[in-house]
């Protein structure tokens, strides 16, 4: 990813509610063609965010920029070019979703002549061309929501914000969107700032993730990036004829947990399977070398790499102080 167009800019920025922080002091730059992940707890202060880039909360500290504009004193030239998906969009029940686009397309000030066919475009983009004409209180909330992010495009915004766009969503529902994600960030250069709790969803869509805790960002960085940083050493699943002998592991960097049992496999008898931890890469053959003279037959080696949920629950141990569940090298 080429990253040469700053479009979000935050410094410092903050919103409080009487007692409450919801953002405190977030720096942030943003970048275009991005897909840029906003993770956190409920309360880390995602939803906030949102309102303060698009101008609907004003900061009580700090500053944010959004395509150069001043959210607050500029909002209504930025709202032309940015699209906002509600965290519950609410619909006009009563009319059609052909209605809908082109009532929301005359709002924004679509060009007339070009509207008719910005409205087919969407309908058969989102599939929503069969039941066009019929009320939205009619819909799944599928529909709904297809319905929602395409009235939120009408005006081609080249930022676009969705608020957990697929919570509530069954698993077609969520993969349609997923998809429609990956087709609109991939479309001139549009930059998609998607809060969501779905951290398989941040790893399949995001370029980058923010990680937000109590409205402090804890962490930042490319889904892999922030894997290696918090998860040093390799596990290793090894499909073997039987449990491995552990003396196949002296002299290797074994990475111990923290209740310091010695260097040793765990098993897994009804799969067959030994796990082992180890400092790098580079010592893997040296460790299949040792098995097979140990006289092990090997059918499967597969190192396991963390993902992202695996890096979101270590930056909670991280700043909760509960190491017991990750070894640390
Ligand atoms: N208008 C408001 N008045 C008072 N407190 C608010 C207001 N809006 C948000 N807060 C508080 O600010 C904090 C952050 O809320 P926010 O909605 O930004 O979190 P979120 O990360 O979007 O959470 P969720 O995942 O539940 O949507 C919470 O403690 C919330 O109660
Ligand atoms: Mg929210």
């Amino acid at each position: 990813m080429q990253y040469d167009a700053e479009i979000i800019q935050t410094r410092s920025l903050s919103r409080r509610f009487g007692d409450t922080t919801a953002v405190d002091a977030l720096t942030l730059d943003i970048y275009r063609g991005e897909v840029f992940g906003f993770l956190g707890h409920n309360g880390a202060g995602k939803t906030t965010t949102v309102r303060l880039l698009n101008g609907i909360l004003g900061p009580t500290a700090g500053s944010c920029r959004v395509l150069g504009l001043d959210p607050v004193s500029e909002g209504s030239a930025l709202r032309r070019q940015t699209g906002v998906l509600t965290e519950s969009p609410s619909l006009e029940e009563r009319l059609t979703a052909r209605e809908i686009l082109f009532l929301y397309g005359r709002m924004y000030g679509v060009d007339p002549d070009r509207l008719v066919a910005r409205v087919t475009v969407l309908l058969g983009e989102f599939g929503l061309e069969d039941r066009a004409d019929e009320v939205a209180g009619s819909y799944s909330k599928g529909m709904r929501q297809r319905l929602a992010l395409a009235r939120t495009l009408i005006h081609n915004p080249s930022v676009l914000f969705l608020d957990e766009p697929t919570a509530g969503l069954d698993p077609v529902g969520q993969r349609d969107v997923h998809e429609l994600v990956v087709q609109l960030s991939q479309e001139s250069g549009r930059t998609i700032f998607l809060c969501t709790h779905d951290l398989v969803e941040a790893q399949k869509l995001c370029h980058r993730v923010a990680v937000m805790q109590r409205g402090q960002l804890v962490a930042m960085g490319t889904p892999e990036g922030l894997a290696q940083e918090l998860q040093q050493g390799v596990h290793l699943e090894i499909t073997t004829d039987a449990c491995p002998p552990n003396d196949a592991l002296v002299g290797l960097p074994v990475i111990t947990d923290s209740s310091d049992r010695l260097s040793a496999f765990s098993w897994d008898e009804s799969t067959h399977t030994a796990g082992v931890w180890l400092s790098t890469r580079e010592a893997i053959p040296s460790l299949v070398a040792a098995l097979v003279t140990a006289g092990i037959h090997i059918y499967r080696v597969t190192p396991v790499e963390p993902t992202l949920e695996d890096v979101y629950f270590a930056i909670n141990d991280r700043s909760t102080g509960d190491h017991a569940k990750h070894p640390t090298p």
